[in-house]
């Protein structure tokens, strides 16, 4: 298993440069889906989950090529309707092909994701949706079994809160289905959009794109579909928490600053000076006193929780008292521990984490336990004094191309150690 040595080498500065989106790619593989042919995927991460998706594709019958930056997923034969227990455990975003399968072929079977490190993340609205569509839901030896007579049937179906996973399972499953099918309380993260213009590329009837509901006119057929992947919202907000935590200047290039304004505006109120154009952000802590902040993660519009873990990296080094409550999963605080080897002075109170910042951090032994956290980990190193040892990166592999290669053209020292 490999780990990470961090050496704290001061303020991070120059230029990074954005991949495509984990969030967004993975539920475009699985609209391959639905299509018979070849669909291609631009700007695709190279990303460990990326290739567990490719993994879990392949087992029903897709054939996938990976060239430099393109996916090629050629659905035509899909013949094994399963998603095995060995994959889905490994990334819940493998839950995704539930929705296409039973639409397309009217059967499927995939296993439950199960819990996140943090703690349970249940899918009872995917299944709820699907079962709103005319699918049979059973549930046997850990495996969700769909079936449905035909064709899904259109329906109206009101998110009881807002789930990103659930309305692209159930959207994608609408485009098939026959008659109009109505998503009230829909997400409209930035990756559901991409999901959308991808499923629109493909001949999907979808109205109401970036909006709370989504209307779907099902069609029999789909086509291929030909698209791009939107860069990684969570990848530039972590270079730009890099820049801030070191009391850098960064410039964060090849991304969506519209998709950023919610955590832009938390940099903002701790005194980064921000500036931005078309694709880029610039962040300059240089030489600043930065003040402390509250925070609290919502569905998008809102400060998203996969920036959650950062954000607390970066408030353990401002003096003063700040919090960060995460509505969205109350649980998600695996990184405060770890982060408290390294001096910061956290407690946890229910859903929000309270920081008493500013302590001095010193390089420590810590131990990743997901993906944001470890980019978490990976921060509070580079502002530590000495060395920090962070294992079990492979958290960190699942979501961020060359970390280590992107943070070293800005200065900081990261070595791998397998
Ligand atoms: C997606 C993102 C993840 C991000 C999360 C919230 C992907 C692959 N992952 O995860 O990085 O942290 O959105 O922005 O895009 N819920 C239910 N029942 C369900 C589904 C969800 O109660 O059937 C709850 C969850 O426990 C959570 C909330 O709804 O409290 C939002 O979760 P959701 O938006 O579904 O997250 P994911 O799609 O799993």
């Amino acid at each position: 298993m490999d780990s990470f040595l961090v050496t704290s080498k001061g303020p991070l500065k120059g230029a990074v440069k954005i991949s495509g989106a984990k969030n967004a790619v993975l539920p475009v593989m699985a609209a391959a889906m639905l299509a018979d042919g070849v669909s291609k995927i631009g700007n695709a991460p190279k990303l460990k989950d990326m290739r567990t998706m490719a993994d879990v594709l392949r087992v029903t019958g897709c054939r996938i090529k990976e060239s430099e930056n393109e996916l090629s997923i050629d659905a035509s034969d899909i013949n094994h309707l399963e998603a095995p227990y060995e994959l889905v455990k490994t990334m819940r975003a493998s839950f995704y092909v539930l929705g296409p399968l039973v639409a397309k072929f009217g059967r499927c079977r995939v296993s439950l994701p199960g819990g996140c490190a943090w703690g349970p993340r249940p899918v009872d609205l995917h299944l709820k949706g699907l079962e709103a569509l005319g699918a049979k839901i059973n549930i046997t030896h850990g495996y969700v079994e769909a079936l449905c007579n035909g064709r899904l049937k259109g329906n109206t179906f009101s998110f009881p809160i807002s789930s990103v996973g659930a309305t692209a399972n159930i959207l994608m499953a609408a485009t098939l289905a026959e008659g109009t099918s109505v998503l009230q309380n829909a997400s409209i993260e930035p990756e559901i959009t991409n999901l959308v213009k991808y499923l629109i590329g493909m001949g999907a009837n979808i109205s109401g794109i970036e909006t709370r509901t989504l209307i779907v006119q099902g069609v029999e057929k789909l086509n291929p579909g030909d698209g791009s992947t939107i860069a990684d919202r969570i990848e530039a907000g972590t270079f730009l928490a890099a820049a801030a935590i070191t009391r850098g200047k960064v410039k964060v290039t090849d991304m969506v600053p519209e998709h950023q304004s919610a955590l832009l505006e938390v940099f903002k109120s701790m005194g980064c000076e921000i500036s931005a154009g078309n694709d880029w952000v610039e962040l300059d802590a240089e030489n600043k006193e930065l003040l402390p902040v509250h925070i609290t993660t919502l569905p998008h519009p809102g400060f998203p929780t996969d920036m959650q873990a950062q954000l607390v990296a970066v408030l353990s080094t401002i003096k003063g008292t700040s919090s960060v409550r995460d509505t969205i999963y109350s649980d998600r605080f695996k990184h405060v521990s770890e982060l408290e080897r390294l001096g910061a002075d956290i407690s946890l109170k229910e859903d929000t984490a309270i920081i008493n910042g500013g302590r001095e951090l010193t390089g420590a032994q810590v131990m990743a336990s997901d993906l944001r956290a470890s980019a978490a980990l990976v921060l509070a190193g580079l502002a530590a004094k000495g060395q920090t040892k962070i294992s079990r990166i492979y958290h960190l592999d699942r979501g961020y191309e060359n970390f280590e290669g992107k943070l070293a053209e800005l200065g900081a020292h990261v070595e791998r150690i397998h």
